[in-house]
């Protein structure tokens, strides 16, 4: 569990980059102001940040930008070598995932992903968030970017307009993958602790997530 999908980001790890900038149809709603929302996180982050699947490496270049140190981990050994293409020399990234995973040096005051957080079922996202509360100092922040939809309509609805589209891989994503409703995220945050939980709709997928410990 957890790292059942890895196969998958092993096999796009090259061509990720692409998909994210908006060159793939079936995808560019999902990644649309991609640039926007990592720098949202960003803003929305402390100075001492552990960051989870961080992918080919976008947002973990952006916090290192703004000076933030950043303890980063990925479950896809290409992924990582992509990661590390992009990333200062130095830099290392760390194999684990959002269960399991090196422990960070020093304080986290901020535990971030972007496009990481559906890659868990509705149990292992209350244990990682259980995990992440504890692991954090008062006031220490979770800061998600992540797929979720209002209802399970609107879930509902995304795939038959996805499906009226002909986007057979989009549909498929979102039929296999744990894409939670609002509730249920606001619900699994609170029950573990985490106050002030927001959201903020980023595009017609993609929210932020944030949660503060009391
Ligand atoms: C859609 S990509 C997002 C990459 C990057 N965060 C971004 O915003 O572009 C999802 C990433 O999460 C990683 N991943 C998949 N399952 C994971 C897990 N259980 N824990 C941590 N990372 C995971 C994948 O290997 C992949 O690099």
């Amino acid at each position: 569990m957890g790292r059942e999908f890895l196969e998958v980001f092993s096999e796009w790890a090259e061509d990720y980059d692409t998909f994210v900038e908006g060159n793939d149809v079936q995808y560019r709603a999902v990644f649309e102001n991609y640039e926007h929302i990592l720098d949202e996180i960003v803003a929305r982050s402390g100075e001492h940040v552990l960051e989870f699947g961080i992918g080919t490496g976008n947002l973990t270049q952006k916090l290192i930008d703004h000076d933030k140190q950043v303890f980063a981990v990925e479950p896809s050994a290409q992924m990582r070598e992509q990661a590390k293409e992009k990333l200062p020399e130095s830099f290392i990234v760390y194999d684990g995932d959002m269960q399991r995973y090196p422990t960070p040096v020093g304080v986290i005051d901020t535990v971030v992903s972007s496009y990481v957080f559906h890659h868990l079922t509705d149990n292992e996202k209350g244990d990682v968030l259980k995990q992440y509360i504890q692991l954090l100092p008062k006031g220490g922040k979770v800061v998600f970017a992540d797929t979720l939809f209002i209802s399970e309509e609107a879930y509902q609805l995304k795939i038959e307009e996805a499906s009226n589209l002909g986007y057979a891989e989009l549909v498929d994503d979102l039929k296999r993958e744990y894409y939670p409703l609002l509730q249920q995220v606001q619900t699994a945050f609170e029950e573990v602790g985490f106050v002030e939980v927001s959201f903020q709709q980023m595009n017609e997928y993609v929210w932020i997530i944030e949660g503060e410990k009391d």
